[in-house]
């Protein structure tokens, strides 16, 4: 795996611990120092952080880059340029795509397909469910760094498992310390909820989020929390909508069970009042709430419930977003925006800056194995670097967006901060904004 020799000189670095001024040098990718008037010796470039803060490059535990299979929506070379400019150096890719990944073929096939085409770094999740669990300890000597399990209906129709089968996989959750992330909303109940709202014969926006009301969320996430603490497994409940399941969780971590928790941006950014204006471009599963959701959320990650934040890339076609409420697609692009979104909420007070390393690098670099080489910035770990300018403002556009399908309701959203550049293993991957034409992104295998 190549590596670079850089000197980032005078940042001021975000730590989860700390914020202080300092240079950090990368020596052969890998950070060798820090600390303040680090001497430039034997690296080949220097880069001037002067007025501005050093992350560490962003993991984003949540993407969906559609290769193989649904390059119809987007790709791997898309996304992670998408990562890179969005100051992501780590993605870890989903498994419903086409074939989805369900054993160690399929596995390493996806990985060695990737590979070439990766802008950033790359971890791969395997999918359970009923008839595959058998596969979970090849997939992992093969090199996932988790499984992605879906309790609903989701993009690619993977069959929810039965209760029998989630005792089985959180079982050999705590049995190989293999984290366990759950698409969680209950499937009769939306099914149930879904009928009921479509009988009534509406067809707003809004009747989607009717379709899947928190209660679905909540019963999934505490049959999760049960299984959890009986078998000792670690599941991780991915994108959290609602205040029913954030509570759920809290009450689990009180009680000792492996309960994690990750939202998005658009939970936290977004609420059923603006239906109206975006219509079924925000269309997600779970549904985007109301604000009592939102404001539960933001509590949620200020006591420390909830643990990541990520952004459920789930890129779709203009013409699939489009159609009626009961036919558009679910979901939409987000990992070029998850540290501008987040980041500007920083800025502007709605979070402590020292709580974005943690949310957005250490605790998905954790929760999937891949810590300490990522997710942090200290000596002996991978030079991933995000560097931004917190005093410049920024507005989301279509063109900055690199997607096949450049659709998110954040178009036009003004934030402040600005991402300079972005640093993978010592090599600039973005100069002054600019994306540097060098795919080297490597696959990650999980540190157990
Ligand atoms: O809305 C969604 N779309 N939620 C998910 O969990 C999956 C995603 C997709 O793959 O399209
Ligand atoms: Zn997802």
């Amino acid at each position: 795996m190549r590596g670079g020799n850089l000197l980032v000189r005078n940042g001021l670095i975000v730590t989860s611990e700390a914020m202080f001024k300092a240079d950090v040098k990368v020596v052969d990718g890998k950070i060798v120092s820090i600390g303040e008037g680090l001497s430039n010796e034997g690296v080949d470039e220097v880069i001037d952080a002067k007025g501005m803060l050093v992350l560490p490059g962003v993991v984003d535990e949540h993407v969906h880059m559609r290769e193989p299979g649904l390059e119809f929506k987007d790709d791997f070379t898309h996304g992670t340029k998408a990562a890179a400019l969005g100051g992501v150096t780590t993605v870890i890719e989903q498994p419903n795509t086409l074939p989805p990944v369900e054993d160690s073929n399929t596995l390493l096939a996806k990985a060695k397909l990737l590979e070439g085409k990766a802008f950033v770094d790359f971890a791969l999740y395997g999918v359970l469910y009923d008839s595959n669990v058998h596969n979970f300890e090849d997939m992992i000597s093969s090199g996932a760094v988790g499984f992605k399990v879906f309790l609903g209906p989701t993009t690619g129709n993977i069959p929810p498992p039965s209760t029998g089968s989630l005792y089985h996989i959180l079982s050999l959750s705590a049995k190989h310390n293999v984290t366990i992330a759950f698409h969680a909303e209950d499937n009769d109940l939306v099914n149930y909820f879904t009928n009921k709202v479509r009988s009534e014969g509406r067809v707003d926006a809004k009747a989607h989020e009717d379709a899947r009301p928190p209660i679905c969320e909540e019963l999934a996430v505490i049959k999760l929390a049960t299984i959890a603490k009986r078998t000792g497994g670690h599941a991780h409940i991915l994108h959290l909508s609602s205040k029913e399941a954030v509570e759920v969780i809290k009450e689990g971590k009180v009680r000792g069970v492996k309960l994690t928790g990750e939202t998005c941006p658009h939970y936290l950014l977004l609420s059923n009042e603006d239906y109206v204006k975006y219509g079924t471009l925000m269309k997600v599963n779970p549904p985007i709430r109301g604000l009592t959701h939102q404001q539960a959320l933001w509590e949620g990650i200020k006591e420390g419930v909830i643990e990541t934040i990520g952004s459920d890339h789930a890129p779709h076609t203009v013409e699939e977003k489009k159609k009626s409420v009961w036919e558009a697609s679910s979901g939409f692009i987000g990992v070029q925006t998850l540290l501008p979104l987040t980041l500007d909420a920083a800025l502007k007070g709605k979070l402590q800056l020292t709580l974005l390393p943690k949310l957005l690098s250490e605790n998905p670099a954790k929760l999937f194995k891949l810590w300490p080489r990522k997710g942090v910035i200290n000596v002996g770990s991978d030079g991933d670097l995000v560097i931004v300018d917190p005093n410049e403002e920024f507005t989301i556009t279509q063109e900055w967006l690199i997607s096949k399908n450049p659709v998110t309701p954040f178009i036009g959203w003004k934030v402040r901060g600005r991402i300079k550049h972005t640093i993978l293993r010592g090599v600039p991957i973005v100069r002054d904004g600019i994306l540097q034409n060098v795919s080297q992104g490597s696959w990650l295998k999980a540190i157990f």
